[in-house]
């Protein structure tokens, strides 16, 4: 491995992705671009720094921020990951970054003949089909019937062929157009481009908000203080997600990477699974067990709009592909984040508290 450019290098996956492949690849050149947006990602410049990380300000918009030589994979994590991105109107910024922004990388990839790994999301799958599953009630979280079975989906989780019409946000929308944009790319100029649909992708470093970061943001308010609800689902907080490490996720790259042309036009779903599953009202329960603090959780009974209740990764395919596995589970990824605010509580605490 030579060079190394990942988009959005700054931000949470992309930093601790820079860092994973500092270890995995001691002599590679390794380039973080980004343009600091996203508030917290600026913490992370020290930490690329030690690493011999090169940071670069540049802006995927921008094709004149993006004129590398000598790229040999692109590691595509810059993004606006908020599902509620352009709900208010602003819709410009989404869509420039998530979809001309993937255009220009891939232009980078076709003049240097890099590869490419795509973070996408589990956000390409509508939210009115996922919303219509016919979940059960049990103790703590919804649950799919035993034994249901539909198209793409099963207790395992949602595959990659579960159907894919109907909508699913602009931040869904400009994925699943990139990853359209992504194999005609693949088909024309015969580029080895993955695809990795993430579910919730979490960990030290992540600058948890409301509307995106949950876990972080979860484990941050009971460290901080501060007030969280359960919103929607009458209030229950029983929606279900499945969480991954990002250290993890940086082990499966390392798999994609090494052998790319070999998962040239592959979509993977990829996320913890049902093992690293875990319902809000879990996620408390797991917070007040590691902090030893308890906050008052307040309750929004109405749905939040593009919301669904139950998301679980089926990894199957990513599992048969390359062999890789999740070995960090919801204990271990909580402990973690606690471990990582209680280290930073200073640096963290205007941000997440
Ligand atoms: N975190 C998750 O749960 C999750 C789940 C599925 C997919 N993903 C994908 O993973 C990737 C990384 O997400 P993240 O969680 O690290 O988010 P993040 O917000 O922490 O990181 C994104 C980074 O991109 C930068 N950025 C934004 N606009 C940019 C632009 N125009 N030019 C250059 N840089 C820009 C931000 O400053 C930030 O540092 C994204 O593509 C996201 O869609 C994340």
């Amino acid at each position: 491995m030579q060079t190394l450019l990942v988009t959005g290098g700054a931000g949470f996956v992309g930093s601790n992705l820079c860092l994973a492949f500092r270890v995995f690849w001691p002599q590679a050149r390794i380039i973080a671009l980004d343009n600091l947006r996203r508030r917290g990602s600026e913490l992370n410049l020290p930490r690329l720094e030690a690493a011999g990380v090169e940071f670069v300000s540049g802006d995927v918009r921008k094709p004149e921020d993006l004129q590398f030589g000598d790229v040999d994979v692109v590691v595509e994590c810059s993004a606006e990951p908020s599902v509620l991105a352009g709900r208010d109107g602003g819709t410009d910024y989404v869509v420039h970054t998530n979809l001309m922004g993937t255009y220009n990388c891939l232009e980078l990839c076709r003049r240097t003949r890099a590869g490419m790994v795509f973070l996408s999301t589990s956000r390409v799958y509508p939210f009115g089909a996922l919303g219509g599953l016919p979940l059960e009630e049990a103790e703590s979280r919804f649950v799919l019937p035993a034994g249901f079975t539909g198209q793409g989906v099963s207790e395992a989780g949602i595959a990659e062929s579960f159907p894919l019409e109907g909508a699913r946000s602009l931040y869904g929308a400009t994925k699943l157009a990139s990853e359209l944009l992504i194999t005609e790319y693949v088909e024309m100029f015969d580029l080895p481009i993955v695809v990795n649909r993430c579910g919730v992708l979490t960990g030290p470093w992540q600058m948890g908000k409301v509307d995106q970061g949950v876990v972080v943001l979860w484990m941050a308010r009971h460290l901080f203080g501060g007030t969280l609800s359960y919103i929607g689902y009458r209030g229950t907080g029983k929606q279900v997600r499945d969480i991954l490490h990002a250290e993890d996720l940086a082990d499966l790259l390392r798999l994609q990477i090494e052998n790319l042309s070999e998962h040239k036009g592959a979509v993977y779903n990829v996320g913890g699974g049902l093992d690293g599953s875990v319902s809000l009202q879990e996620l408390t329960g797991w917070c007040e067990k590691i902090s030893g603090r308890s906050i008052e959780m307040g309750v929004e009974k109405g749905d939040r709009p593009g919301d669904v209740p139950w998301y679980v990764t089926d990894t199957a395919k990513v599992r048969a592909a390359t062999g890789w596995r999740p070995t960090r589970g919801v204990e271990g990824i909580l402990t973690d984040v606690h471990d990582w605010i209680c280290e930073h509580r200073e640096d963290l605490r205007p941000i997440l508290g």
